[in-house]
């Protein structure tokens, strides 16, 4: 059971304030008839808001197409966010939408959005490990034996990064082309790919992120998204 008001404030679709009003004008009815208080409590499923049922009332979880020039973050003063692309209710939802860890702004690729915390602490969590698959272009082509070694060094968990004392854990690096490599992380430092590249010399001029855990894009198209069942197990 939750209050009226609140559903409707959390769900984004007006303000607690509102919410009073939208139940007097009879916008909000429960089991067929009319809520006379906004402060009454309900079970959502018996709600319905201008005949219908509520915007997922217990949570999204949306596998999106992360186009360039997008940035993870909240702050619209940072530039075009993710969350412009989602509907405008659901930008107003109350606990937020927000990314389950975050890619730069040029990274194309695999982005999960949800407001559920629990699963974002569960997904990022350095404890669990989970595999993230990025596809990388380099801004040179290196030789065989360049290759060889930068994928050995990856997978020994020695490696160090500037400003960073620890080393990385063991990636898997797998190259597909003379400047293109597909690498495996199961963390998630701070433009990590980037990094661990330019510990080589080596600049990403292109970036996009195919898996992660065992979620894949297949062919969602760029600027869109999937949305998955709450209780889905990712790992
Ligand atoms: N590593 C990076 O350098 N950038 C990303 O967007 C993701 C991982």
């Amino acid at each position: 059971m939750r209050r009226l008001d609140q559903l409707l404030a959390n769900l984004g679709y007006c303000s607690r304030r509102e919410a009073r009003q939208w139940t007097d004008a009879g916008r909000v009815t429960v089991r067929g008839e009319p809520a006379g208080d906004s402060g009454a409590k309900a079970d959502p499923a018996e709600v319905r808001i201008d005949g219908e049922a509520p915007d997922h009332p217990d949570g999204l979880l949306l596998l999106l197409h992360k186009p360039a020039g997008l940035v993870c973050s909240h702050n619209p003063g940072e530039g075009p966010r993710v969350y412009d692309l989602l509907p405008e209710r659901w930008q107003r939802r109350n606990p937020p939408v927000t990314s389950v860890g975050r890619l730069d702004r040029d990274t194309t690729g695999l982005l999960l959005l949800t407001d559920q915390s629990a699963l974002v602490h569960r997904l990022t969590s350095p404890r669990r490990s989970v595999a993230k698959v990025y596809e990388a272009t380099i801004n040179r082509d290196v030789s065989p034996d360049e290759a060889a070694a930068i994928t050995a060094l990856f997978a020994a968990g020695t490696l160090t990064l500037e400003n960073d004392p620890a080393p990385c854990l063991p990636a898997t690096l797998e190259w597909t082309s003379p400047r293109t490599a597909t690498l495996t992380l199961t963390e998630g430092r701070f433009h990590q790919v980037k990094r661990m590249f330019e510990s080589q010399s080596l600049a990403v001029t292109a970036l996009h992120r195919s898996r992660f855990a065992n979620l894949s894009l297949s062919d969602i198209p760029v600027g869109t998204w999937k949305e998955l069942p709450l209780d889905l197990a990712i790992g």
